[in-house]
């Protein structure tokens, strides 16, 4: 704790510039704070920089080349495709990455936020300090918004260096690996293990739990794990990564899955086990802010904290880590700051997404929830197969799930595996906030020949009249 030098007093501070942070800073101002926001790294925090956004990028390049490399059934032969990788990084740190970073930092001052570099910590409840190499600065707050994100967690004897990375670590690689052993089959491992299989490397996935990408069920997963199958891709689930040994070229990981202790070795190793907040480095012991057991800032539906005048969002508090949560929650601080009575979280629905070669989607209950919370409701499916524009886009697997109240016919789930499904289940979040019922769906035109389409035929099937199935 630093005391006895001047502080400058500020009115609103965001401490993290991520999806959480940047999107507080920018509706704080719009609703007429002035507002300081400190960021110890880049602006745009981990999402824009060094994940979401950059592994968009290369998975959007690993399909141009998985389709390029394959035959395909539709009559296009490609010859002498390659990959110069280091153009591909490239193009997503300089045309992806601080293009949009750069465009946040403009939005940021076209709303006149102060930026200041440094790391923050608070000495009290109202006050800072900000730490920039040898340099520190005092600022005592009105406000405060936390939006400090979170990191990869480390398991003891795989900590990352050299050749064992994290999901950073993993987006910039030297080189396509020839091998890629991957800890954690969850979202990141299954992303970058898509990723790097379609670019051609080989991929093992060592998973501790009996099933990979946990959160989606396993009809809907099916098609994926056909898929990276069907690629070469090894997945080892109930398995327990015991050690790794590095050298120069290479890690060698030993494991025990079915009861066999086996070595795999490969170029790189990808530990993605999950994240934790950063919560630990900001002085939050000399403040009323109160942490759960796994160091998550509890927050009421206004996102603020035990502290008065002090908020948390984001990763830093309860629930997925989702950087559309971050700016949804973002939203509601600002407002709450900003003297909004009517500013509370009173979401149904949190879609959440994975961006595997078959993109998984899902929102608000599933058949597992269902089940669990004994409701009257009934699921309907339909398939992609039955699409035209999928079938026009040669992507005619997967399928829409739609899940409505079997008393007032209302949407109240959702889950698409396929093409597209990242951008449609938007559509089923709307219907269900609105409580939408399935006729509401089916009763609105969609254009043809669309993937949209297939949300109407499943709406169509909900109401017992499906055409297309
Ligand atoms: P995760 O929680 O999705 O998956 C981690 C996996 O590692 C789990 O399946 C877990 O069972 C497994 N695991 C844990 N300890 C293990 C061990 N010692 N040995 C083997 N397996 C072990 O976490 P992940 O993939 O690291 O992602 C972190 C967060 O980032 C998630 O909350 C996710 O929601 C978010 N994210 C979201 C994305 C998206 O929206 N598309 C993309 C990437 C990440």
């Amino acid at each position: 704790m630093v005391v006895g030098a001047q502080a400058t007093e500020v009115e609103t501070v965001v401490i993290g510039s991520g999806p959480g942070g940047y999107v507080a800073a920018i509706r704080a101002a719009e609703l007429g704070q002035k507002v300081t926001l400190i960021e110890s790294g880049e602006i745009g925090g981990v999402c824009l920089n060094v994940g979401c956004i950059p592994s968009k990028a290369l998975i959007n390049v690993s399909h141009h080349y998985r389709d390029e490399m394959t035959e395909q059934p539709f009559g296009l032969h490609a010859t002498g495709v390659s990959l110069d990788w280091a153009a591909t990084q490239d193009w997503k740190q300089k045309k992806v990455v601080e293009r949009l970073t750069g465009g946040v930092a403009m939005l940021l001052k076209k709303h006149h936020v102060d930026i200041v570099r440094g790391t923050a910590s608070f000495n009290d409840n109202e006050q800072i300090n900000v730490i920039e190499g040898d340099n520190h600065e005092l600022f005592q707050f009105k406000n405060c918004i936390i939006a400090t994100g979170s990191r990869p967690v480390q398991i003891p004897g795989f900590e990352f260096a050299n050749r064992i990375v994290d999901s950073t670590g993993a987006l910039s690689l030297p080189a396509v690996p020839k091998h890629l052993i991957v800890i954690g089959g969850g979202v990141i491992g299954s992303e970058l293990g898509g990723l790097y299989l379609n670019l051609g490397a080989k991929v093992t996935i060592i998973e501790g739990l009996d099933h990979v990408l946990n959160g989606f069920d396993a009809e809907l997963i099916k098609p994926v794990l056909d898929d990276f199958k069907a690629q070469g891709g090894e997945i080892y689930t109930s398995a327990k990564a015991k050690s790794a040994v590095q050298t120069d070229n290479g890690v060698a990981v030993t494991f025990e899955a079915d009861g066999k202790e086996q070595t795999v070795t490969g170029d790189y190793l990808l530990v993605s086990v999950g994240r934790r907040p950063n919560t630990d480095e900001l002085g939050l012991n000399n403040t009323n802010v109160k942490l759960d057991e796994h160091g998550l800032i509890q927050v009421d539906d206004r996102m603020a904290t035990t502290a008065a005048h002090i908020y948390a969002i984001g990763d830093v508090t309860a629930g997925p880590a989702l950087a559309h949560k971050a700016s949804f929650q973002a939203k509601i601080a600002a407002a709450a700051i900003s003297g909004d009575p009517q500013a509370r979280d009173l979401h149904y629905s949190l879609p959440a997404v994975a961006y595997t070669n078959y993109e998984l989607a899902t929102t608000g209950e599933t058949p597992e929830s269902i089940k669990e919370k004994n409701l009257d409701a009934k699921a309907y499916k339909f398939p992609f197969a039955a699409n035209g524009r999928a079938l026009a886009m040669n992507a005619g697997t997967g399928f829409i799930r739609l899940i409505s109240d079997n008393q007032s016919k209302a949407l109240i789930g959702a889950q698409i595996v396929g093409p597209g499904a990242s951008d449609l289940i938007s559509e089923l979040s709307l219907a269900i906030e609105n409580g939408l019922t399935t006729e509401d769906i089916s009763l609105t035109i969609h254009p043809h020949p669309t993937l949209g389409e297939a949300i109407m035929d499943a709406a169509e099937l909900a109401d017992g009249l499906p055409i297309h199935i």
